[in-house]
């Protein structure tokens, strides 16, 4: 490995970059079997609450177009990132992207299996792929049309559109776009904010979303019924309305 991603974890936050500033981070096998690790390593430890990826000057150009040019089909299936980012996706704990510059094909993949995505009002998000002879293939067509409407992501997929930060905003594909220089201080707010949310609680919010979509309504809505009242089984739950009742800040363990 390469040793090209780091992690950092303080007072509970997960944080990790990409430093391959020269190929502006497009991601190469070793960067993504490197997050294959941390992501494992991030599931196995109960301390860490959240995950934050990003925050360099590029949050990632794509997959790495010079390691895949003479894959065969073969080849190419096993160069893919869709078993790393769908581990991404099923962490329990909330996952924050934090995109400056540019979030291209895989890279804008590696967003999309986050919660949630902040950006640079700036920053160039979108799928190129069509425009080099292939489609997005970790996650993007499947994941961008259920955030933003399968017409728009057509549009955008087939087009191969870029939108900065601002425009990706007004359309849902991020949450929330700033300028560059507010964007790690934005996603400190929100971090601060979801630590002191109930572990419990935003983990089967974050499940019980998921679940929802492969379920017809009336199942949907009766299984969150049955994950709500199992929340009382924790002591979360109770720590979180005592508090509240106390006037008091909660303090949650995550149980
Ligand atoms: N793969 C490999 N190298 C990349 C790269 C990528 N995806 N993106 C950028 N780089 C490299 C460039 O080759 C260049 O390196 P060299 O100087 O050694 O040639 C370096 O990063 C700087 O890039 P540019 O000189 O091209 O910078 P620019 O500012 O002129 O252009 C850019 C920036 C528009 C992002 C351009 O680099 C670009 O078009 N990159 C490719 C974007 C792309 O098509 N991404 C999708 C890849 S396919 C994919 O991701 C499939 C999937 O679904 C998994």
């Amino acid at each position: 490995m390469e040793n090209k991603v780091t992690i950092n974890i303080v007072d509970d936050i997960a944080r990790i970059e990409i430093n391959r500033p020269e190929a502006l981070n497009a991601l190469n096998r070793s960067i993504v079997d490197e997050l294959d690790e941390l992501f494992d390593q991030i599931k196995d430890n109960n301390d860490v609450r959240l995950l934050i990826i990003g925050g360099t000057k590029n949050f990632a150009a794509g997959a790495d177009i010079k390691q895949m040019v003479d894959c065969t089909a073969t080849e190419a299936g096993k160069f893919l990132f869709s078993g790393t980012f769908n581990k991404l996706e099923s962490l329990e704990i909330p996952t924050i992207a934090v995109i400056d510059g540019y979030a291209l094909g895989g890279g804008f993949e590696l967003a999309l299996a986050c919660d949630l995505r902040l950006a640079s009002i700036e920053a160039k998000i979108g799928f190129p792929e069509t425009g080099i002879g292939i489609m997005p293939g970790a996650g993007g067509t499947v994941r961008l049309p259920k955030l933003i409407g399968e017409g728009k992501a057509k549009e955008l997929i087939f087009l191969g559109t870029i939108l900065t930060g601002e425009e990706a905003e007004k359309i849902g594909m991020v949450n929330k776009a700033v300028p560059a220089e507010e964007l790690k201080e934005e996603a400190e707010r929100w971090a601060a904010k979801l630590i002191k949310k109930a572990p419990c609680g935003l983990a089967a919010a974050k499940r019980m979303v998921a679940d929802a979509d492969k379920l017809d309504k009336k199942s949907a809505i009766e299984l969150e019924a049955e994950r709500w009242a199992a929340l009382f089984n924790t002591d979360d739950q109770k720590e979180g309305m005592k508090a509240h009742l106390e006037k008091r800040k909660p303090v949650y363990l995550g149980r």
